[in-house]
């Protein structure tokens, strides 16, 4: 199988996060024919389209748009804030969809899974992520769905996730996730406006 470079995207910038540890982890669960990589976010200025309009678009935004274009697939792994998206990821994903018609994510297969050390394992956030998804056509994984709950007992303190029913289930949500990237790769992406 060909291998394919898949973008990850952590919604916390926080040192102990639960959701970094969950990307750390399912980048190990992952099948053999997917690369995939951190891409940091906590580093981006806030998305001003004034700065795109003007022709002088910051610095971390042009490298941020052109390290996702050699992506094949995306994952998100986020945390909600306030039943939502934490504003980190919401403000990389509004960069990478902008200048008008330029947009970095039309196309590329992604999922999402949120964690929370909270019961509904951050549903809100997936929902509200998936909404975005839909209008910049990146084609999202339905099934297995992963809300993860209960965070703050899933790992030990160096990130090893010590619950085995969960390790089964992230293995088969990766396995899951590769095959949605090979079907969905050879869809052309349409830039969101
Ligand atoms: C501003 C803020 C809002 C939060 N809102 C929610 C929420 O709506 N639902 C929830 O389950 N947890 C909420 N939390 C708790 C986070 O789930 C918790 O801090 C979690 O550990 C964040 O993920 P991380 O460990 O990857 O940083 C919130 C935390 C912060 C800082």
């Amino acid at each position: 199988m060909a291998q394919k470079k898949i973008a990850v995207f952590v919604g916390s910038l926080r040192k102990g996060s639960f959701n970094r540890m969950m990307a750390k982890v399912l980048i190990a669960l992952a099948p053999a024919f997917l690369k995939l990589e951190i891409v940091e976010i906590g580093g981006l200025p806030f998305y001003d389209q004034d700065l795109d309009d003007e022709g002088r678009p910051a610095a971390e935004w042009t490298a941020f748009r052109e390290q996702v274009r050699s992506f094949d697939g995306l994952l998100f792994v986020t945390p909600e804030y306030n039943r939502s998206v934490p504003g980190v990821l919401k403000n990389a994903i509004d960069v990478g969809s902008r200048p008008y018609g330029q947009s970095v994510w039309g196309g590329k297969p992604g999922a999402v899974i949120s964690v929370s050390p909270g019961a509904i394992g951050g549903f809100g956030a997936n929902h509200h992520l998936r909404q975005s998804l839909v209008f910049l056509d990146v084609p999202a994984m339905q099934q297995p769905e992963a809300y993860i709950g209960g965070a703050a007992k899933l790992f030990a303190p160096d990130g090893t996730l010590v619950n085995g029913e969960t390790r089964e289930f992230l293995k088969k949500f990766m396995e899951a996730f590769g095959a949605w990237v090979e079907l969905n790769s050879t869809k052309p992406g349409k830039a969101a406006s």
